[in-house]
């Protein structure tokens, strides 16, 4: 096969993959198969500062292209996924850490264990879980992201990423960048959480098809990749200091090209790998690697953001 491997922030990964945080990365035994798998890095569920039960079920529901979820954030307590990051092995693939607290101080706390803790995980900072009743996305209220971003800058020595929710407006890209740019230590930026609060209806029984929130739910799969990309390619033109990681509706080596050529260093999967397991890393690489043969691409960088504007 070509050669897929590639750096972020100065690692080496094997292939530009991985999973979205949320889907297989829960409980150990899920970490452990991404770690088996042909990912070349993995994240852990969005955690908490202790455990949560989540939503009611029914919170997840397959569409025809795509998924709606309303999970809210069911996860095992900051201190599972810390006692997994001091066991990972880092020289197999990066880990990075994904943390979601309720609030600025849950965040805080969160990451100076992870700091006490020493581990080479990656933190982000997910800014954009649209599912827990109650709690606004920080990533749409733009006072609120400044403040956040200042406070952990000065509260965790290393570099780290924040996970936002999508934008669809020129003006926001702009003002969430000039915000972002503001802090070096913020190094990569993730590229799209699931498009919050979209309903889906079925027909037959005239109900909504997830329990929480009336059936409001985040869209993720084929529906998301537009706007996916366009994040992507909006915060790689507006950030060149930071890395930029893809996610959104990728379930072919289509897709994943497509998000490294709008800027991204690695593709993160979702609701595909939720469908299809960790076998389907295996699958895009040999997808990735066909394009990149009759295109008579021999490594990632020769086509990494650099898609063309007409
Ligand atoms: O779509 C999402 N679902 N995004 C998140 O950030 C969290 C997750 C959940 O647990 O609800």
């Amino acid at each position: 096969m070509l050669d897929l491997s590639t750096f972020f922030l100065g690692r080496p990964l094997a292939a530009p993959l991985m999973n979205a945080s949320g889907v297989w990365c829960n409980v150990t035994n899920q970490l452990n198969a991404l770690a088996k798998s042909e990912a070349g890095a993995m994240v852990t569920k969005s955690c908490t500062l202790v455990r949560r039960d989540g939503n009611p079920e029914p919170r997840y529901h397959t569409l025809s292209m795509g998924s709606i979820n309303s999970m809210g954030l069911p996860n095992e307590g900051h201190l599972y996924y810390l006692d997994y990051a001091q066991q990972h092995d880092y020289e197999n693939k990066p880990l990075f850490f994904s943390v979601a607290g309720l609030t600025l101080d849950d965040n805080l706390t969160m990451v100076a264990q992870i700091q006490d803790a020493y581990t080479p995980a990656m933190v982000e900072i997910n800014l954009s879980c649209p599912n827990v009743p109650g709690k606004a996305q920080i990533g749409y209220d733009f006072e609120a992201l400044d403040v956040i971003l200042a406070e952990i800058s000065s509260a965790y020595a290393r570099p780290f990423g924040v996970k936002l929710p999508p934008y669809f407006d020129i003006a926001h890209f702009d003002e969430v960048a000039e915000i972002l740019n503001r802090y070096d230590k913020v190094a990569f930026v993730t590229c799209i959480n699931s498009i919050g609060n979209g309903l889906m209806i079925d027909i037959n029984s005239e109900t909504v098809l997830i329990k929480p929130k009336q059936g409001f739910g985040g869209i993720g799969g084929e529906y998301v990749l537009p706007t996916a990309l366009a994040n992507v390619n909006a915060f790689y033109r507006r950030c060149p200091e930071k890395s930029i990681i893809g996610c959104g509706g990728v379930s072919t080596g289509e897709h994943v090209f497509m998000h490294l050529l709008a800027g991204a260093s690695i593709v993160q999967v979702g609701t595909a790998l939720y469908e299809e397991g960790v076998d389907i890393f295996a699958r895009l690489k040999i997808e990735l690697a066909r394009i990149m043969q009759q295109k008579g691409y021999q490594k990632i960088e020769e086509y990494q953001g650099k898609l063309k504007t007409i």
